[in-house]
């Protein structure tokens, strides 16, 4: 946690956490009826403890767990107050090249250095929550050589680091009663690696708009317009807007699976939105970008994270003000 965190009252969950080698996705939705729901809400009250006894066992593994839920399940949850700037997933782009929404309720973010820290968190969660919810996606993800994406770069570079991570991701006086909270967008992508491969390293890295190797922007004279780091370079009222992302490579061999897991947290979801019109539809229309030539986004979802102090909360708000959106 940065000291920029540190002087905020409330506490923000895990979200400037350093990047780790090892992360599980999970994206859970709630099963039907008021008992799911009281089950989930006291389980909010857990995960901190369950956490914390998990990650005593390794001191240097570094185990965190981020939890979001969507905006449906919020209502369905919590009812109101609600996060001011939650709404379900909205898509991009056009058939064949979409960002696409698919179904979840909870995304559980767990990072650790070590892999059995995540699998036993993940464990212990899933066996708090019971029946209460269903699986609909898991996604194990490893860190690659040198911090590298599955497509050879480096990725994260242009992650704002020190107090700048909380000013980009953590709600602040724009909506008090949900300070220290942050929204998340995932995307799990499946990549062409035999086309991707089949370009050069230069091609590739106009693709990008970094050097492969030495992970160096390309100069601006060469960089494409439609290259991944033009179009998700945005700016308002003339300042960059960054976001933090944990991206991580996943995938199975045999089977020609070859992932990335996008996550990305930001203070409020437009600039993820933007960046992702910017990737699907093109700026201007039509200039998209050219890594979904070779890269589907396969599921959609977009979280509010309340911060720490909230989420011990919520497991004691009265089920009576949670309320079903019609
Ligand atoms: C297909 C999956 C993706 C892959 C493999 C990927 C990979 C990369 C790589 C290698 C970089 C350059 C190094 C860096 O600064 O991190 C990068 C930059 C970036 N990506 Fe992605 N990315 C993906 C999807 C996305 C999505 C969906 C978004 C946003 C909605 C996004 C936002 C960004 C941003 C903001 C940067 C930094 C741009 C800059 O300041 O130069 N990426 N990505």
């Amino acid at each position: 946690m940065t000291s920029a965190m540190d002087t905020r009252t409330p506490e923000p969950q895990a979200i400037g956490n350093p990047i780790t080698r090892s992360a599980i996705f999970m994206v859970l939705t709630l099963a039907p009826g008021s008992d799911a729901a009281s089950q989930v809400r006291g389980w909010c009250g857990d995960i901190a403890a369950l956490t914390r006894s998990v990650g005593k066992r390794v001191p240097d593994g570094n185990l965190s767990c981020i939890c979001g839920f969507g905006s449906s399940a919020w209502d369905a949850l919590f009812g109101n107050p609600r996060p001011a700037a939650l709404h379900p997933f909205r898509e991009f782009g056009v058939a064949g090249r979409q960002a696409i929404s698919t179904p979840g309720d909870i995304l559980l973010h767990i990072r650790a250095e070590q892999m059995d820290l995540c699998f036993e968190l993940a464990t212990q969660l899933m066996a708090a929550l019971g029946d209460a919810v269903v699986v609909v996606d898991e996604v194990q993800g490893f860190r690659y050589f040198d911090m590298r994406s599955i497509i050879g770069f480096v990725d994260g570079t242009e992650n704002p680091v020190g107090r700048k991570i909380g000013d980009f991701t953590l709600v602040g006086d724009e909506d008090q009663a949900f300070a220290a909270g942050s929204y998340v967008l995932v995307q799990k992508y499946l990549h062409k690696m035999d086309a991707w491969n089949a370009l050069t390293v230069e091609a590739q890295e106009r693709v990008i708009g970094r050097t492969k190797l030495a992970d160096i922007e390309l100069d601006d004279a060469v960089k494409p317009s439609c290259s991944h780091s033009s179009l998700t370079t945005i700016t308002k009222d003339g300042k960059e807007v960054k976001i933090l992302r944990d991206n991580m490579p996943f995938g199975k061999p045999g089977a020609g699976e070859f992932g990335t897991y996008f996550i990305g947290y930001a203070r409020s979801p437009e600039p993820i939105e933007l960046m992702l019109e910017n990737m699907f539809v093109g700026k201007p229309v039509g200039n998209y970008d050219r890594l979904l030539d070779f890269s589907t986004a396969v599921t959609g979802g977009l979280f509010f994270v309340p911060s720490a102090d909230l989420l011990e909360e919520l497991a004691d708000r009265e089920p009576e003000q949670a309320s079903v959106t019609p």
